[in-house]
C-alpha cells in the first residue's frame, strides 16, 4: 500500500505520545508521523521531510492547540539552544513518557506481553544535575561568546549566559573564562574555515566533594599566558585542577592528551560512599545523584550474599563493580578504554578494595579468556554503550550462564532486542525492569534489569 502522506505535504496531526528519541507519535489515516517539536496532546500543523515504508518524518511548523502539558520553560535559551528538548513538557508527563517508551520496546522488539516494568524512578534534582559540561568558543556579534551548539546545527554555536542544568559554580567559572578570552582578545576557532584558536572548555565538579576541573582546549601553539588563566580561575575555591589541551585536528573533540597547567592531576568524586578519582577524559556517569540511585538499583537487583563471582561488564572506572565489590566474593571488571581500566585499578587502591580486578578488552573478544582467568560467574553485570550488547558480546555473555544477568541500559530498544535473545537462546526470564531518569528535559532514559536462569 502506498503512503497516504507525501514529503512536503502538510498535515494537521494530533501528537499522542513521545517516540523513543523525542520526537511526537501522530497518526494521519492509521499511518504513523514522527514529528520533531511535537508534544503529547498538541494539536500541530507538520511539514512531512521524509516517508519511508511504515512511517512518516516531519517536524511541527505550528502548534496550533498545544497539549495541557506543556509548560513554561524556566531557561532563557531555551528552544535555541541545543542542550534541553522538553523543559516546556511538565515533569511528570515526561517520566510517563519514558517509562512507556521502555515498555513499548519490551513489548513491541522483546516480545514480552505483560513486561515486569517497575514504577520508573524520577530524578531527584530536574536542574542543576550534570557534574560535566562541554562548552565551545565562538565569535559572538560584537565579543567572543562561550556556549552550547544551537540547536540543530552542528557549526554554529551560541553563547550561554546561565545553563540551568549546572551549578552556579559551573556557571561562574564558564563566564570568568568567557571574560578572560575577551581581554585577552583571543579568536574563537570557526568550525567553518577551521581558523582560530579557542575551541573548548570542560568544566567537571564532583558533586559531593565540592571539587572542580577544568580543561582549557585550544588549537595549536602557546598563545596565551598560562600563569593569568589560572590566577582567574583560582579565584574559585573549588578549582582544584586545571589543564590545557590542543586539538589540532578540525573535528570536535575534548577527550585529548592534557598538560597540567596548576593543581592535582585529577579531582574527586564522592559515589555511595566511595571515592572515584576524575581525571580530564575518564567517563563518569554525568548525574552524581542518580548515578548513586542507578547503582544503588544494579546492587538490590545482583541480591548478593558475600560468595557471589562477579563479572563487571563495560565496568568504565569501575563504579559499579566497587559498589558490588563489599557484598561478593570476588568482582572482575572488563572495559576497552585502558586508561578507563587504570582509573578503576585506582579507584579499588583508593578505596582499599582487594576482591575486585580490573581488565582491558573488547567484551566480545575477551569474555572467554576472562571467564577461563575468573571461574564461573555467578552475576553478569552489563553496562554497554547505546549499541548494547550485540553479536559475539551478548552471545559470549548469554553463554556464561550466570544465575542472574543485571542489565544497566541507556537504550530501550537494544536492551529489547537483547532481551529478547537471553530469553530464546540462553533461556532468561527477564524478571524486573526498573527505568530510571538521569537526565531530565532530555530524550535519555536508563533502566535497569534483572534477568535469571534456572541453573
Ligand atoms: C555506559 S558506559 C558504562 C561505564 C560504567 N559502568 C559506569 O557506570 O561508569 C559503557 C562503557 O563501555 C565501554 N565499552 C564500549 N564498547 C566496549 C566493548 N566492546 N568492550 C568493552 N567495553 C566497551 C566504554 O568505554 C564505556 O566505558
Amino acid at each position: 500500500m502506498a503512503a497516504p502522506v507525501h514529503k512536503g505535504e502538510e498535515l494537521e496531526l494530533s501528537i499522542e505520545s513521545l517516540a523513543y528519541g523525542g520526537n511526537g507519535v501522530a497518526r494521519h489515516d492509521g499511518f504513523v508521523v514522527f514529528v520533531r517539536g511535537g508534544l503529547p496532546g498538541d494539536r500541530v500543523r507538520a511539514r512531512v521531510t521524509k516517508v519511508k515504508r511504515g512511517f512518516a518524518e516531519g517536524f511541527a511548523s505550528t502548534v496550533l492547540e498545544p497539549g495541557p502539558d506543556r509548560v513554561e520553560a524556566p531557561c532563557r535559551h531555551f528552544g535555541t539552544c541545543g542542550g534541553c528538548r522538553f523543559q516546556d513538557l511538565a515533569y511528570d508527563m515526561q517520566l510517563e513518557q519514558k517509562a512507556q517508551q521502555v515498555r513499548d520496546a519490551l513489548v513491541r522488539i522483546g516480545r514480552i506481553a505483560d513486561p515486569p516494568l517497575e514504577p520508573i524512578v524520577p530524578a531527584t534534582s530536574i536542574y542543576g544535575y550534570r557534574n560535566k559540561l562541554e562548552y565551545s568558543f565562538t565569535a559572538g556579534e560584537e565579543e567572543v561568546e562561550l556556549g552550547f551548539h544551537r540547536a540543530g546545527r552542528w557549526d554554529e554555536v551560541i553563547g550561554i549566559e546561565e545553563c540551568l542544568l549546572t551549578t552556579d559554580v559551573g556557571n561562574a567559572i564558564r563566564l570568568a573564562v568567557r571574560d578572560w578570552a575577551r581581554e585577552e582578545g583571543l579568536e574563537p576557532y570557526d568550525q567553518t574555515t577551521g581558523k582560530g584558536y579557542l575551541r573548548h572548555l570542560v568544566v567537571r565538579e564532583g558533586r559531593n566533594t565540592g571539587q572542580a576541573l577544568v580543561v582549557l582546549v585550544t588549537g595549536p601553539g602557546e598563545r596565551f599566558e598560562a600563569g593569568y588563566v589560572v590566577d582567574v580561575l583560582r579565584r574559585f575555591p573549588e578549582v582544584r585542577s586545571i589543564h590545557w589541551a590542543i586539538n589540532d585536528t578540525p573535528a570536535e573533540q575534548t577527550n585529548l592528551p592534557t598538560k597540567l597547567l596548576w593543581g592535582g592531576e585529577a579531582i574527586e568524586e564522592e559515589i555511595l560512599g566511595l571515592r572515584f578519582r576524575v581525571r580530564p577524559s575518564a567517563f563518569l556517569q554525568t548525574n552524581t545523584e542518580m548515578a548513586e540511585q542507578l547503582y544503588s538499583l544494579a546492587r538490590d537487583f545482583a541480591g548478593l550474599t558475600g560468595t557471589e563471582n562477579v563479572f563487571d561488564l563495560y565496568c568504565g572506572t569501575g563504579t559499579i563493580g566497587l559498589a558490588l565489590a563489599p557484598d561478593a566474593s570476588s568482582v572482575w571488571g572488563l572495559e576497552i578504554s585502558e586508561e578507563a581500566v587504570a582509573c578503576a585499578i585506582e579507584n579499588a587502591e583508593l578505596n582499599g578494595i582487594e576482591n575486585a580486578q580490573f581488565f582491558a578488552g573488547n567484551v566480545g573478544q575477551t569474555l572467554e579468556e576472562l571467564a577461563e582467568k575468573a571461574g564461573t560467574a555467578d552475576v553478569v553485570v552489563v553496562d554497554p554503550p547505546r549499541a548494547g550488547l550485540a553479536g559475539k558480546a551478548l552471545r559470549r555473555t548469554g553463554a556464561l550462564a550466570a544465575r542472574r544477568i543485571v542489565y544497566v541500559s541507556c537504550n530501550p530498544t537494544t536492551l529489547a532486542s537483547d532481551v529478547q535473545v537471553l530469553r530464546d537462546d540462553y533461556g532468561y526470564t527477564l524478571v524486573r525492569c526498573r527505568p530510571v531518569d538521569m537526565f531530565p528535559h532530555t530524550p535519555h532514559v536508563e533502566s535497569v534489569s534483572l534477568l535469571t536462569r534456572d541453573s
